[in-house]
C-alpha cells in the first residue's frame, strides 16, 4: 500500500445517529444508523437488519458480539451433554512466551471464554528468555494429556523461536488454531479437508452465513495476508466460490481494487486506512484490524464514512474480536467429540 492513513475520519454527525442492540433491544450511540427494522433471516440462525436513511444510505451493523454470545450459548449446552453422557469435559492448553501485553490480553480473554462454556483450560506462561526446547517440551505434554483437546501457541513468538518448528510440533489432532503446515496446506488444495481452520478468518466466514451474505461468484478483496488471518480468509474465500485478490504492501494502487470487492476483509491493523472512497457501493465489509487510539479501539476501516457507502459492516470492537474467541471454542469442542468419537446433536460447525 503506496500510503498509510491514520487520521481520524469521524463525522461530526456522528453523536445524533443510533445503533440497535440486537441483544437487548436498546439503542445506544453508533455512527452507522438511519431508520431500522429488524427481520429473521429463513434460516432462523441470524437475521437481517433492513435499513432506511432519511439523508444518506446506512449499512447493516453486523454484531459480531451478539453472534458470539449465541455461539457460546450452544457450546455451553454441548459441553455439558458431552459431560453427562461420556464423562469428557473438553480442554483447551494455551502457552504464552514472553510478556507481550495485547497477547497476554488475548490469552485472558480465551481462558475467561472457556470458563464461560464448561471448558477446561490450562495454561503456561513462560519468560520471553525462555529456550524454544522448553517450548517444545510443554507442546509435547499437552500432546501426549488426554484431558487436553486443543493446544495453541499464543503467537507472535520471541523473535529467537522458530515459529515453524513449534508450530508444527503440535499434534494435528489438536492444532485448534489451524496453523499446523498439514491443516494449512490441506486448506490451500482442492478436494482436501484440514481438521481445523483458523479462528479469526472462520469467524469472518460465519459472519457473513449468518448474515446470509452470499459469497459464491462475488469479488472478494482480502487486505493483509498474514499467515493469522488474510492468507487463510483468503484461502477460505476462495473455498466459498469467491473470485479473490489480496491487497499488500507491495501492492500500488490499493483503492483501485478495493473498489471493484463485494466482499471486503481488511486485516493489517492500520487505524481507519480504507476510506470510504475506497469501497463499492453496496460492499459489504470485515474489519479484522484493531488498534488503541487515544484511549478507543479503532479499525482499518474508517467507520464512519464506510457506514455510507457499504450495505453491511463488523463495527470495532464488537465485530470480528469476539468470533474469534467463540471459534476456538468452536474447534475445542469439535476435538474433544471427534477424539471421543461423540456425536454432535446440533448444528453447530466444525
Ligand atoms: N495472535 C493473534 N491472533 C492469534 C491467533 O488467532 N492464534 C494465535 N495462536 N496467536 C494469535
Amino acid at each position: 500500500m503506496a500510503s498509510m492513513i491514520f487520521t481520524d475520519c469521524s463525522s461530526s454527525t456522528m453523536s445524533r445517529l443510533i445503533h440497535l442492540d440486537r441483544r437487548n433491544g436498546a439503542f445506544l450511540p453508533h455512527p452507522c444508523v438511519g431508520q431500522l427494522s429488524l427481520r429473521t433471516t429463513a434460516s432462523g440462525r441470524g437475521c437481517t437488519l433492513s435499513i432506511r436513511s432519511s439523508s444518506s444510505p446506512s449499512a447493516i451493523v453486523i454484531n459480531g458480539k451478539a453472534e458470539a454470545k449465541k455461539i457460546r450459548d450452544d457450546i455451553k449446552i454441548e459441553v455439558s451433554r458431552m459431560k453427562e453422557s461420556i464423562g469428557v469435559v473438553p480442554g483447551l492448553a494455551v502457552i504464552l512466551v514472553g510478556k507481550n501485553e495485547e497477547s497476554a490480553t488475548y490469552v485472558r480473554n480465551k481462558k475467561k471464554a472457556c470458563e464461560s462454556v464448561g471448558i477446561k483450560s490450562f495454561e503456561v506462561g513462560l519468560a520471553e528468555d525462555s529456550s524454544e526446547e522448553e517450548v517444545l517440551k510443554y507442546v509435547s505434554g499437552f500432546n501426549d494429556d488426554p484431558s487436553v483437546h486443543g493446544i495453541l501457541v499464543q503467537l507472535p513468538l520471541p523473535s529467537h523461536m522458530d515459529e515453524q518448528k513449534i508450530l508444527s510440533a503440535v499434534s494435528i489432532e489438536k492444532d485448534v488454531d489451524g496453523f499446523h503446515p498439514l491443516n494449512i496446506g490441506r486448506l490451500a488444495m482442492r478436494g482436501r479437508e484440514p481438521l481445523f481452520v483458523p479462528c479469526t478468518p472462520k469467524g469472518c466466514i460465519e459472519l457473513l452465513h449468518r448474515y446470509n451474505i452470499e459469497i459464491k461468484g462475488k469479488k472478494a478483496v482480502v487486505i493483509g495476508r498474514s499467515n493469522i488471518v488474510g492468507m487463510p480468509a483468503a484461502l477460505l474465500l476462495q473455498r466459498e466460490d469467491a473470485t479473490v485478490s489480496i491487497i499488500h504492501s507491495r501492492t500500488k494502487n490499493p483503492e483501485e481494487i478495493t473498489r471493484q470487492a463485494d466482499i471486503l476483509i481488511s486485516a493489517v491493523g492500520k487505524p481507519n486506512m480504507v476510506r470510504g472512497s475506497w469501497i463499492k457501493p453496496g460492499a459489504v465489509i470485515i474489519d479484522v484490524g484493531i488498534k488503541r487510539v487515544e484511549g478507543r479501539f479503532v479499525g482499518d476501516i474508517c467507520y464512519a464514512e464506510a457506514c455510507k457507502v457499504a450495505s453491511a459492516i463488523t463495527p470495532v470492537p464488537g465485530g470480528v474480536g469476539p468470533m474469534t474467541i467463540a471459534m476456538l471454542l468452536v474447534n475445542t469442542l469439535t476435538s474433544a467429540k471427534r477424539i471421543h468419537y461423540f456425536q454432535s446433536s446440533s448444528d453447530l460447525k466444525g
